[in-house]
């Protein structure tokens, strides 16, 4: 039996690697006008298909990952030259269909995740030290990539939560939230989350949120002095705006603000994502509080990616952490696939409506 099926693997992985050599071309999203509109921004090109050079190896990409921050990739606000067209996409999960000179420890048919820009493709070639192996490449790896390392590094290492503590996730049951939840539960925090739809709260609830609160229907500034008089502990911040002024006003002694995000303002085409504050009080508030606001950006900690990564990866597998994932079936178009997946999934993240990670099967 065991025989049977090393042979049919073997046979399996041969075949994917002829495959590759038959491939000649594939799709990618370029950039090729700079604006937050994601669709106007981006054209599907079709390019030669690439192979690895040495110490590379060339994966076919299974699914990628949508981010809030694709409409700042597709204005030019991140990483990138201004020299269009560009590359855009931050991450992704796939199979080794070749392996360049020099790879020893990545075969053909390994699982893979990549925290690259230009995942927007179905194929990359990559250098083989930039990839992290997993069991299989499904959804619910992808989503410790960019979101899975936002949510339990920027807690532990900007937010320093402690047991005990209070803990405030915004956009709670979106891609990175619904981790940032799970993460701060695990930590033995009293986890207070907002949202805007009764399916997020549903979802939010399942999660063992402590408070949750649905800021169509209840005042987030009132229901946190009415029932945290002390004010919360660590806040994850990723709205901007109206609710980041809330959220330090009711910081408690000694409490952390994270700047994570400001959605709000990503799709205005203002040069700067976050709009502009006046945040005149914040001094006094911080000193007379002995309080903090510190901005959080993953791709400073990239020291910490593999131990992180692993780490996630080995709660998921133990049941310990669940990744919940929007394929887009609940749209009128159903599934995201492919590139037109992926503009139609930055189209659905932005409309406030995705519940978990947005992801795009692309092979
Ligand atoms: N700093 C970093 O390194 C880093 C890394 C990853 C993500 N982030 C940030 O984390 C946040 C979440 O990112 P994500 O990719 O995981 O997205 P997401 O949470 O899956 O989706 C965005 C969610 O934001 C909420 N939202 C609130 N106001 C909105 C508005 N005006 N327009 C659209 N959505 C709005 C919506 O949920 P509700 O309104 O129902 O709550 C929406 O579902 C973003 O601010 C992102 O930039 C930062």
């Amino acid at each position: 039996m065991c025989h049977v099926l090393s042979v049919s693997i073997l046979s399996w992985k041969s075949s994917v690697s002829k495959m590759a050599e038959k491939q000649s071309s594939f799709k990618k999203l370029m950039v090729h006008e700079m604006t937050t509109d994601f669709r106007k921004a981006v054209k599907i090109e079709t390019i030669e298909m690439c192979h690895p050079q040495k110490e590379q190896v060339c994966i076919k990409i299974k699914y990628v990952g949508v981010n809030a921050s694709d409409i700042n990739a597709s204005k030019g606000r991140y990483f990138t030259t201004g020299i269009l067209p560009y590359e855009i996409g931050f991450e992704a999960v796939g199979e080794i269909i070749e392996v360049g000179e020099g790879v020893e420890e990545l075969k053909i048919g390994q699982s893979v995740a990549l925290l690259k820009s230009g995942s927007y493709a179905e194929y990359v070639c990559v250098p083989a030290k930039e990839v992290f192996p997993i069991p299989e490449a499904t959804p619910k790896y992808l989503t410790l990539l960019v979101s899975g390392l936002t949510a339990a590094i920027s807690l532990d290492k900007a937010g320093h939560i402690t047991a005990g503590e209070t803990v405030l996730i915004t956009a709670a049951a979106g891609g990175t939230g619904h981790l940032a939840v799970q993460w701060a539960k695990a930590a033995e925090c009293h986890v207070i989350a907002t949202c805007s739809t009764k399916e997020k709260e549903d979802m939010l609830k399942d999660l063992g949120c402590d408070r949750i609160i649905n800021y169509k229907k209840e005042n987030l500034a009132e229901v946190l002095a009415k029932e945290y008089p002390k004010g919360v502990d660590v806040i994850w911040e990723t709205i901007g705006g109206q609710m980041l002024i809330d959220c330090v006003k009711n910081l408690a002694i000694k409490g952390r603000l994270l700047i994570i995000g400001g959605i709000t303002g990503y799709k205005s085409e203002e040069k700067n994502a976050l709009p502009k504050l006046d945040l005149s009080f914040l001094p006094e508030q911080l000193l007379m509080k002995s309080a903090a606001v510190q901005g959080f950006l993953l791709f400073y900690f990239t020291d910490c990616f593999p131990t992180y990564f692993k780490y996630l990866c080995e709660n998921v597998q133990s049941k310990k952490l669940t990744p919940l994932v929007d394929t887009g079936l609940s749209t009128p178009e159903g599934e995201f696939v492919g590139m037109e997946g992926i503009i139609r999934g930055v189209e659905h993240l932005h409309s406030g409506k995705n519940v978990g990670k947005v992801v795009s099967r692309i092979s």
